[in-house]
């Protein structure tokens, strides 16, 4: 049995991840610090998989209290989610968001080479790209500037792995650069509960589908896609947490390297087209406005999934129908989040 140290994994993907981990046989320790999310995640974990997950509120960035936890566990791989995550705070806060992010991973590492630790599974980000404007994007696209000290973050944390893997050739590096995760656990039980008001489309498409604020601002009709609004490559969380297994499956079977894969499906949706794909899972209108564009938007952004379906086996098997209604039922079961 394989042990996997999962550190934010009571977020949003991580929670999800969990539990296809535990699914394919993982056993799971989670590590987090509470910012953005709660320790419920844990029971509802239990309540989907039958098995408890070991949780530890510590945060990443405290090394004496991370290594209690590798003392005490023999981890086999790390997959490392902890991290903040919110573009236009970054702007705001771009310290903390230094500190945190690239702190976290470092003490991760440092642990994992005292411990010998061989495994290491990074969250990584479509937003490395840059603004190159050439799609769908693939693994080989040239990386570009990044709008906000959160991009720059995995542009960087990408940076440092890539020449800890150089210097340790039995490490196993793999970046997994998510396009835009959305939708929920079909149970109901598990979801997005960003703390705070949220920035992405998702969680506001709920909210303004529940009523919980007026209208939903989409920001810019005018970009030059066919409906004027920008496209995205969304994927679905439950998928995005198989691409993990996939990952460490695959790194089970070698011995040191650096893999980077994209985890999307290759799709475009357009704003517009999510509220439409909303508005049919909800079986209601949903009240939403043109507001000017957002700072830092690309107007099409969608991967090339190949590299992934072909060396990973990862192939996505969701479709937008089926990202909608489980967002939706996450949000009328939970209507206050994980309380
Ligand atoms: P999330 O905020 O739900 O999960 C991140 C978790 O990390 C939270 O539970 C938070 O409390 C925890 N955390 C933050 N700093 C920590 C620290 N120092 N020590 C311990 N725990 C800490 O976010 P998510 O959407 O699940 O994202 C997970 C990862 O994937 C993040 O690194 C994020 O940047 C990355 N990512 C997310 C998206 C997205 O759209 N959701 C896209 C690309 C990449
Ligand atoms: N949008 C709205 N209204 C909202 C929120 C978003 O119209 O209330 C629009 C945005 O302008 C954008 C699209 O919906 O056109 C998607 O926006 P999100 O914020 O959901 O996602 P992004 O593509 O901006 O960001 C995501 C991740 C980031 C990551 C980035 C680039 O959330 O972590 O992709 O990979 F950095």
């Amino acid at each position: 049995m394989s042990t996997v140290l999962v550190t934010g994994g009571t977020g949003f993907i991580g929670s999800h991840t969990c539990v296809a981990l535990i699914e394919s046989g993982y056993d799971v320790i989670v590590v987090d610090n509470l910012y953005n999310s709660k320790k419920e995640a844990c029971n509802r974990i239990f309540k989907i998989t039958g098995k408890e997950v070991k949780f530890y509120e510590i945060d990443c960035c405290d090394k004496k209290a991370l290594r209690k936890v590798f003392e005490e566990n023999k981890i086999d791989s790390v997959i490392h989610f902890a991290g903040l995550k919110a573009v236009g705070e970054s702007v705001q806060m771009p310290a903390e968001y230094y500190r945190n992010n690239i702190d976290s991973i470092l003490t991760v590492v440092e642990l994992m080479k005292e411990f010998g630790v061989k495994n290491i599974v990074f969250s990584s980000s479509a937003t490395v790209y840059g603004s190159t404007g050439k799609v769908p994007l693939s693994e080989d696209s040239p990386l570009g500037e990044c709008t906000n000290p959160y991009g720059w973050t995995k542009w960087m944390i990408e940076r440092i792995l890539s020449d800890i893997a150089y210097s340790d050739p039995t490490l196993n590096v793999v970046l997994l650069r998510y396009f835009n995760p959305v939708g929920a656990h079909e149970s109901g039980l598990l979801g997005e509960d960003p703390q705070g008001i949220p920035n992405n489309l998702f969680p506001n498409v709920a909210r303004a589908a529940a009523g919980v604020i007026e209208c939903l601002n989409v920001f810019g009709n005018d970009y030059d896609t066919p409906d004027g609004t920008c496209i995205r490559d969304y994927i679905h969380v439950c998928d995005l947490a198989e691409g993990h297994v996939k990952a460490l499956d695959y790194v089970a079977t070698k011995n040191g390297g650096r893999y980077v894969f994209n985890l999307g499906t290759g799709n475009g949706y357009s704003v517009s087209q999510v509220i439409t794909a909303y508005e049919k899972a909800c079986g209601k209108k949903i009240n939403y406005k043109f507001a000017p564009r957002r700072e830092g938007d690309l107007p099409v952004s969608y991967a090339d999934p190949t590299k992934a379906n072909r060396e990973l086996g990862f192939k996505t098997k969701y479709d937008m129908d089926k990202m909608c209604e489980d967002s939706w039922r996450w949000q009328t079961m939970n209507p206050n989040g994980l309380e």
